[in-house]
């Protein structure tokens, strides 16, 4: 298994973890049961026995954690896991401690079930113009892995789903570079993506819809929305699934989180569409502070200057 290069940036303003904490160290030997790939034990044990999960999971958890995260710890990109964020449908946050040798302090590792599918029969107009990833990031060219996606065979539903993944991780690489307000992506492997977690231990970031904005800061924080909408159109992107529940607040600043279903604006014929979607959620989400603005001539306007290349 290759991991992707990481990412790291010392800039971000990390709340400090807790400190005391009860260990709960997985065993080497059930370690590498469930993660072979993790090697023969002689050239493992260091990093092995830095696994550890403080969350108490139970056994079938702690071993999902153990074959999702183990490339991780070995890496010495994590050193905890602490607890469980949030589970979706397709995939569960975990809110990870990272190890000291990255300066980081908490990371999110976001964790896809195995056969998460989000809702793949359906998932087309998300797909089009855009090519299908291996988990390097590149197009997938073989025969085998082609057939077995027309197919739909179990394999080719993995393909399909690391391809997913691979595009939720290359989109937060290229808005995060292009400094948009989205969590830092940290690593990718397999299932797993890690990025900056946004929250404390004790309570993770709540989405816009569980909070209620401090008088005057609902304008700014639309009007900063909308042009990270902007920037993400100037980057060839539309979220396509963008909502107050996809909007992290925390300290004040909204972080858009959440996109393996992103379009590729100029090659996917749906983009005017998901994008009009994406402005009419976020315009019906201000209504409630008194913000009245119309999605469609939002949508238009942008588009038009989307179309003339003047974002
Ligand atoms: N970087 C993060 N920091 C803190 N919490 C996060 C982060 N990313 C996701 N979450 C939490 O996990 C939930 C699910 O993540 P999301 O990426 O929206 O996946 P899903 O496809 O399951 O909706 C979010 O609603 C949020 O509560
Ligand atoms: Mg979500």
């Amino acid at each position: 298994m290759q991991t992707q290069p990481y990412v790291y940036d010392n800039d971000d303003e990390l709340p400090p973890a807790i400190s005391h904490r009860s260990r709960w160290r997985r065993s080497n030997e059930t370690l590498r049961r469930s993660h072979p790939a993790a090697g023969p034990a002689s050239q493992h044990d260091e990093a092995e026995d830095d696994f550890q999960i403080s969350y108490q999971a139970s056994h079938a958890e702690a071993l999902m954690l153990s074959t999702a995260l183990a490339p991780f710890f070995h890496d010495r990109i994590l050193a905890d896991v602490l607890a469980p964020v949030k589970g979706g449908k397709e995939a569960t946050v975990y809110c990870c401690q990272a190890h000291p040798s990255t300066g980081l302090d908490l990371i999110a590792a976001k964790i896809y079930r195995p056969r998460a599918h989000r809702s793949l029969s359906n998932d087309a107009p998300y797909r089009e113009g855009r090519e299908m990833l291996d988990d390097q990031g590149k197009g997938i060219r073989d025969a085998r892995r082609h057939r077995a996606l027309a197919k739909k065979t179990r394999f080719g539903k993995d393909v399909a789903i690391g391809s997913w993944i691979e595009h939720e991780y290359a989109t937060l690489k290229v808005l995060y570079a292009a400094g948009a307000d989205v969590p830092r992506p940290i690593a990718r492997v397999e299932t797993t993506i890690l990025m900056a977690y946004l929250g404390d231990v004790r309570q993770p970031a709540p989405n816009l819809h569980g909070v209620n904005l401090p008088r005057g800061a609902a304008r700014p924080l639309f009007e900063r929305l909308l042009a990270h909408v902007e920037l993400m159109l100037a980057h060839n992107r539309v979220h396509a699934d963008l909502s107050a529940y996809n909007i992290l607040y925390w300290q004040g600043k909204a972080t858009i989180i959440d996109f393996p279903q992103a379009v590729f604006a100029l090659s996917n014929r749906n983009a005017y569409t998901f994008l009009l979607r994406d402005l009419t959620r976020l315009c019906q989400y201000f209504e409630r502070y008194g913000i009245h603005a119309s999605a469609e001539d939002l949508a238009q306007g942008l588009w038009e200057r989307f179309q003339l290349a003047q974002l």
